[in-house]
């Protein structure tokens, strides 16, 4: 945990934004995943984290702006909770290790929620995404269910979102810590991938170094020979000869910040001629963005040129063809990258993605696309200094949408539907790093993770 002065001054900041009312903040329960005492791994919420620092279940706090006071809430064990689970500090300790004025039962924050009501104070709160803290909003503000959403506070949110958007040094150090968790996990994938191997018995070595490390996954590990699909959670295949292996997984710390790093490796310990060159237009993408960023610059920009890059890779290969900027410009590149360049992270892999994206990572003028593809970017603001945002350009073969596309004669202008079909099997190849803005460029974070074929090749001839 940090300091507690690190919390008192997060808090302080808020104060300084908001003028009047409570501003609530849920901590996260236990969540059974088959029956009440056999829960998911706990994990607290990122802004309680954040202004709060436990990671507990059952607490939750308050900032009473008309007051000037921080308020932490939660009840002291009873002898059937510590014959469960053991003692516990004592709220009261938990409060004061935070900083804050106070501590209280949840039956006193229930009291003080029912009288703030009653004197028709503001009440600010964050859009909920847990049902039981839902619930509990409709049942302690008397809010109708299908209300919640509207009536959550767009100061509160803004504020919260402006602050954690800039990482601080002690915040950095713990994302580089991250980076170097899920490095580990990388490099021993890399050592140990070999053909006959299924992937799950791959992703579980990983996991347990994640683990090993003091924290956990950050999010579901995807480790797969399908790495066209984005998100692949299936994990039954077996390693085959000439296959490719997309692996996209990071370690969260024991102060839960995160990492969320992609390489992609042959099963072979070389690439095919064939991977290896779309392997060099993903990666010279990764390394031209992230010499692109600097304060100031639109992420959405990058985004643009990261596409560019890859229409005039693939324009050398004979898979596209025509007006590289109109490609561009109409979406066409979308059947190979189908989803954003990155987003921020943080204490959250998609970081402060339950307040919104809208808030998160556009703004007034700066207005979400429609476009297939484009929509995805979760991330299209300027960039300023301290922001921590991932970078991971890719270049997908999805069967599917070649189908579909090629049915529809879709943009036949700029892609060349005959050669695609000797890629169909290809599969995707992403390559991730997470980099800091600094005030005149960036820090790619962590150790050096191998990531040219060179470097790759490397490490994949020392397989057994
Ligand atoms: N690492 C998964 C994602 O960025 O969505
Ligand atoms: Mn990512």
């Amino acid at each position: 945990m940090f300091d507690r002065k690190t919390y008192q001054e997060r808090r302080e900041f808020l104060k300084r934004k908001i003028s009047s009312g409570l501003l609530l903040f849920m901590g996260n329960r236990e969540s059974p995943r088959n029956y009440k005492d056999n829960t998911y791994r706990y994990r607290q919420d990122s802004t309680f984290l954040y202004y709060f620092g436990w990671s507990k279940p059952n607490l939750l706090a308050v900032i009473d702006l008309d007051e000037d006071q921080s308020v932490l809430y939660g009840d002291d064990f009873t002898i059937d909770d510590i014959v469960w689970m053991g003692a516990q500090p004592a709220v009261k300790s938990l409060g004061e290790r935070v900083g804050v004025d106070k501590t209280g039962s949840l039956a006193e924050l229930k009291n003080l929620l029912t009288k703030a009501i009653t004197q028709g104070r503001q009440i600010h709160f964050l859009p909920p995404y847990r049902p039981e803290n839902i619930i509990f909003l409709h049942q302690q503000l008397n809010i109708p269910l299908q209300e919640i959403p509207q009536r959550v506070s767009p100061t509160f949110t803004k504020a919260v979102v402006q602050q954690r958007s800039f990482k601080s040094n002690e915040e950095i150090a713990e994302l580089e810590k991250a980076v170097n968790i899920s490095r580990s996990m990388h490099v021993a994938a890399m050592k140990t991938a070999k053909v006959g191997m299924k992937e799950y018995e791959l992703l579980g070595i990983c996991e347990g170094i994640a683990i090993a490390g003091g924290g956990d996954m950050a999010y579901p590990g995807i480790l797969t020979v399908n790495g066209q699909t984005l998100h692949n959670h299936y994990h039954g295949n077996t390693f085959r000869p000439g296959q490719l292996i997309l692996g996209d997984y990071g370690a969260e710390t024991s102060m839960n910040y995160c990492g969320d790093i992609t390489r992609t490796i042959p099963v072979d310990k070389t690439f095919t001629t064939k991977q290896k060159e779309i392997y060099s237009i993903v990666l010279d993408a990764l390394e031209r963005c992230t010499a692109a960023m600097k304060p100031d610059v639109k992420f959405l920009d990058l985004h643009l040129l990261a596409a560019k890059i890859k229409v005039q890779g693939l324009q050398e290969l004979g898979l596209m063809h025509g007006d590289v900027d109109e490609a561009v410009a109409q979406g066409a590149y979308a059947m190979f990258f189908p989803c954003g360049l990155g987003h921020q992270i943080g204490l959250d892999v998609h970081d402060m993605e339950d307040l919104g994206e809208q808030i998160v990572g556009y703004r007034p003028g700066l207005e979400r696309s429609r476009q297939f593809g484009l929509k995805s970017l979760r991330m299209a603001k300027e960039l300023k200094e301290g922001h921590v945002m991932t970078v991971e350009p890719g270049i997908y073969f999805i069967p599917e949408l070649i189908d579909l596309w090629r049915s529809e004669n879709k943009f036949t202008e700029f892609i060349d539907y005959g050669k695609l079909e000797s890629y169909r099997n290809f599969g995707g190849i992403r390559i991730e790093d997470n980099v800091l803005v600094t005030n005149s460029g960036t820090r790619i974070l962590g150790e050096r993770i191998p990531k040219t074929i060179e470097e790759v090749e490397t490490l994949r001839q020392r397989v057994a």
